[in-house]
C-alpha cells in the first residue's frame, strides 16, 4: 500500500494540541488546518493514529480531490477511484457528505451520486455492487465539498475515536466527549507524569475527565478496547500481523499511574456511576472517587491541578450548599445562582487550596469577573455547538490573584491559543 495523505479532523481550538500529539505520533512533519491536521502516511501509521490519537475524532485517507460544479462531476470524481481495492461487492457503504459553501443543491443527493459511482465500478471489475448499510458500514467515505473543490475520504476509524469503547451511554449528565476531555488536559499541560502532580476532578458526572486523565497516567493507548472500519478494508489486510502486534505492545506498556487522580460528584448516584466506567476503562485502580459537594470539599492533596467543567446555566442546575434552589425560568447563565454559586467556588477555593491550579471549561465569558478572580489564561475551545472558554486559575496561597468586583469583563483580547509546555 503506497503512503496517502490523511486528515484528522478535531473540535475547533484543539489544533494547536493535536499538532502536537501527531508529530509525537508519527515522527514527521504535521501540517495543521482549520479543524484539523493533515499528514502523509503508510498503512502502519494510520493504525497507529487510530489507537493512539486522544485529541482526533476521525482518521481520513483521501482517495480523490478535484474541482467539482455539479453532481455529475462528484460521480466522475468517486469514479477515480479502483473501489475493488477497498472492498468486495459482499460488502457494505454509507456515505456522509459535509460542505461549506456548496454550489450543489442537495447533499443527500451528492452523497448518493457517490454511491452510485462505487456501486458502478465495482459492479464493472468484480461484478457485482455492494449494498449500503447506515449502521455499520464496511466502507464508511467522507466526502467534503467547499466551494469549488471536492474531497473524498475513506473513513479508517468508523465509529468516532471519541467513542472508546468503556462508556455505557444509559445515564450521565451532559458528559464530555472523551476527545474534549483529552483536549482540557493537553491544554493544562497535564500529562499524567509524577512531576505534573495530582488530578482532581470535583464534579465529575460520567467520569470522563478523571479516566482521560487516569489513562494518560497509565500509558493506556485509548483505542484499545474498540474496532476500527480499516480492520475491515482489504488494503489492511496484508497488515494484520503488524496490526496485532501493535495492539499487544500497546497492552504490554500499561503501567501503574505515577500521580494520583481524585473525582466526585455532589450525586453519590453519578459518582458511582464514574466509578463503575472507571472498571469498563480498566484504571479503577488509578482513580480514588469520593462523593461530596465541591463547595465544602477539602483538598485531596497539599496541592495540584484541578480541571472540570462545572454544570452550565443552560444545561445544568449546580448542586451544593452554596447554590440556592432556582425557579424553572431563570435558565441563563448568570443567572442569580449560577453567580452564587461561582462566588462560593473562588471562595472555597481561595480559603482551601491554596497552591493548587483550577481549570474551568465554562461558557461564560465573564466567569473570571463573577468568581472575581483573575485568570492566568484563557482558551478558547468548542464543547460541540457551545463556544467555551478554558479559565486557568492560579490559587497562590497568601497573594490571591483576586480583582474587585468590578463588572464582569467579556474581553477576550488575552485569549491564548498555544500549547502549554511543560507544566
Ligand atoms: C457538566 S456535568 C460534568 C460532566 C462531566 N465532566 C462528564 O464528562 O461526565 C456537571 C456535574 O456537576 C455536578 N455538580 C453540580 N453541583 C455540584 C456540587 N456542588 N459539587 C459537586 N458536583 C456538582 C453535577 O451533578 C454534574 O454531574
Amino acid at each position: 500500500m503506497t503512503p496517502g495523505e490523511l486528515f484528522l479532523p478535531c473540535a475547533a481550538g484543539v489544533e494547536p494540541y493535536l499538532t502536537q500529539e501527531v508529530q509525537a505520533l508519527a515522527s514527521q512533519t504535521v501540517h495543521p488546518g482549520r479543524g484539523g491536521v493533515a499528514i502523509t502516511a503508510d498503512a502502519t501509521l494510520v493504525m497507529r493514529l487510530n489507537l493512539e490519537s486522544r485529541l482526533s475524532q476521525r482518521v481520513l485517507w483521501r482517495v480523490a480531490q478535484g474541482p467539482y460544479r455539479d453532481e455529475h462531476d462528484l460521480y466522475a470524481l468517486a469514479r477515480t477511484v479502483r473501489w475493488s481495492d477497498w472492498i468486495t461487492p459482499r460488502q457494505t457503504l454509507r456515505v456522509d457528505t459535509t460542505a461549506r459553501g456548496a454550489p450543489v443543491k442537495s447533499l443527500n443527493f451528492a452523497s448518493l451520486r457517490i454511491k452510485d459511482a462505487v456501486c458502478d465500478t465495482l459492479r464493472e471489475l468484480a461484478g457485482a455492487r455492494p449494498d449500503v448499510d447506515t449502521n455499520d458500514p464496511d466502507l464508511p467515505l467522507v466526502l467534503h465539498l467547499d466551494g469549488e473543490l471536492a474531497t473524498l475520504y475513506v473513513d479508517t476509524s468508523g465509529v468516532p475515536l471519541f467513542k472508546r469503547g468503556w462508556r455505557d451511554n444509559r445515564a450521565g449528565d451532559a458528559p464530555l466527549k472523551e476527545t474534549l476531555a483529552a483536549a482540557l488536559l493537553a491544554a493544562a499541560g497535564w500529562r499524567g507524569r509524577a512531576e505534573d502532580g495530582p488530578l482532581f476532578d470535583p464534579c465529575c458526572g460520567a467520569g470522563t475527565i478523571a479516566i482521560e486523565a487516569a489513562q494518560l497516567a497509565c500509558d493506556r493507548a485509548p483505542g484499545l478496547q474498540r474496532r476500527f472500519a480499516f480492520e475491515r478494508l482489504a488494503p489492511f489486510r496484508a497488515h494484520d500481523g503488524v496490526w496485532r502486534a501493535m495492539q499487544q505492545a500497546a497492552r504490554d506498556r500499561i503501567r501503574a499511574a505515577a500521580v494520583p487522580i481524585f473525582a466526585g460528584d455532589v450525586s453519590f448516584r453519578m459518582t458511582d456511576f464514574a466509578q463503575r466506567h472507571a472498571v469498563r476503562a480498566g484504571v479503577e485502580a488509578a482513580i480514588a472517587f469520593k462523593a461530596g459537594d465541591m463547595l465544602q470539599r477539602p483538598p485531596p492533596a497539599e496541592r495540584g491541578t484541578m480541571v472540570l467543567n462545572p454544570p452550565y446555566g443552560e444545561r445544568l442546575a449546580p448542586k451544593g450548599s452554596g447554590a440556592a434552589p432556582r425557579p424553572a425560568r431563570e435558565q441563563a447563565v448568570g443567572a442569580p445562582d449560577m453567580a452564587s454559586f461561582f462566588a462560593a467556588l473562588a471562595a472555597h477555593w481561595k480559603r482551601h487550596y491554596p497552591g493548587w491550579t483550577g481549570w474551568i471549561l465554562s461558557p461564560d465569558a465573564k466567569l473570571p469577573g463573577r468568581m472575581r478572580l483573575k485568570e492566568t489564561r484563557r482558551v478558547p475551545l468548542w464543547n460541540g455547538a457551545i463556544e467555551c472558554r478554558l479559565f486557568r486559575f492560579d490559587m497562590v496561597a497568601g497573594a490571591m490573584r483576586e480583582r474587585p468586583a468590578a463588572p464582569a469583563s467579556s474581553d477576550d483580547s488575552q485569549t491564548d491559543t498555544s500549547p502549554a509546555g511543560p507544566a
